[in-house]
């Protein structure tokens, strides 16, 4: 059945958060604790499609306790930010590509696609509506479209209803210590994804499968989990919530390929256009934890860094595992971290030319 348009019905917030309590919860900084008024809701059914496009106030669902999502996790979700330039301009960075990423995410768990224009606008139309949330400086507006199956049904079938919604928060680093490199523990215990899983999606399910692996980086006192493939436990694959990237001493680049178990991070993409636009040599190969540890004590690898939308570019500076730990290099950040986090928030937040058509 083709999408018929969709109307965008706006319904203020009635009451919104006084001026003072707002820049109370902007300066708190953090990640992911506070949130703006309004939320953006649209509804698909079998047969009807998408409708009921709102933005309204923010408040909780009413949510049948059969609701399909709270049985069988039919649920998948995006990130990305606004951000507030020098002259106040608002700007997004390629939310395109999240609309794309959410719907290949959607094909694999079985849910209807949103157009992309449909994504853009209820996005766009919840920056705008709550765009006094966008913190000056450092931080940033993280946007958080998801979509659920809200079906009451507890037969194992895709949803005949799902929601979609948009939320956003105000947010700091995601990391406690800020800019400083973080310490990593490789689970050589538990895995992220398999061939032919859903690791490529951006899935609910993935990131509750990663969470006791995750406490366990917690216990070593490490800020995040690294895992390796499931098979060999031997391929680094991804963090917990980002990609990695290590740094050669000739200066290649070296990253987890897409093979299907990894998520095809935007960021991850942005930071290998823009490292060869320098003429740095890429290599996207797999990369085995044997010889992580090897080019760490050789001297030959000289930077790690971890990328995603909530951390944006993060130095990896000591890495811990159940046998031991080593330090990278020095432990700092290093050159090529520091150049391409720079340059790639320069550009999200309009310091910088942009000349390939990623700021919206
Ligand atoms: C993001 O970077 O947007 C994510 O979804 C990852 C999560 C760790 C917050």
């Amino acid at each position: 059945m083709p999408q018929q348009p969709l109307q965008f019905t706006h319904i203020p917030h009635p009451t919104p958060t006084p001026a003072a309590e707002r820049q109370a919860l902007l300066d708190r900084g953090g990640f992911g604790t506070a949130f703006t008024d309004h939320m953006v809701t649209i509804e698909w059914s079998e047969g009807q499609g998408w409708h009921k496009a709102e933005l309204r106030k923010r408040e909780p669902f009413l949510l049948d306790p059969a609701a399909a999502v709270l049985h069988y996790a039919q649920e998948i979700f995006e990130g990305l930010k606004a951000y507030r330039g020098a002259d106040d301009a608002i700007t997004l960075f390629r939310p395109d590509q999240n609309a794309q990423r959410f719907n290949e995410s959607a094909v694999r768990m079985a849910m209807p696609t949103l157009p992309e224009a449909v994504f853009l606008e209820a996005v766009e139309a919840l920056v705008k509506a709550d765009k006094d949330w966008i913190p000056a400086g450092n931080g940033s507006l993280y946007l958080r479209p998801f979509m659920f199956a809200s079906e009451a049904f507890l037969g194992v079938r895709p949803s005949h209803h799902y929601t979609f919604c948009v939320i956003a928060s105000p947010v700091g680093d995601y990391f406690k210590g800020g800019a400083k490199p973080v310490t990593v523990w490789v689970s050589q215990e538990y895995s992220r994804a398999a061939k032919g899983g859903t690791g490529a999606a951006k899935c609910g399910g993935n990131y509750a499968a990663s969470l006791v692996a995750q406490a366990q980086a917690y216990e070593q006192g490490c800020d995040q989990v690294v895992f390796l493939d499931c098979a060999e436990h031997q391929w680094v694959e991804e963090l917990g919530g980002m990609n990695i990237f290590f740094v050669m001493d000739d200066g290649r680049l070296v990253t987890t390929p897409l093979s299907g178990t990894i998520l095809p991070g935007i960021t991850r993409k942005s930071l290998l256009a823009l490292a060869e636009e320098k003429g740095i040599v890429i290599e996207e190969r797999p990369y085995s934890f044997a010889e992580w540890q090897a080019d760490a004590q050789s001297g030959k690898l000289k930077e790690v860094f971890a990328c995603g939308t909530a951390a944006v570019v993060a130095a990896v500076g000591r890495v811990k595992f159940a046998d031991g730990e080593f330090q990278i290099a020095d432990g700092e950040t290093g050159p090529l971290t520091l150049r391409l986090r720079e340059e790639l928030t320069g550009l999200q937040r309009g310091k910088q030319a942009d000349t390939r058509g990623w700021v919206r």
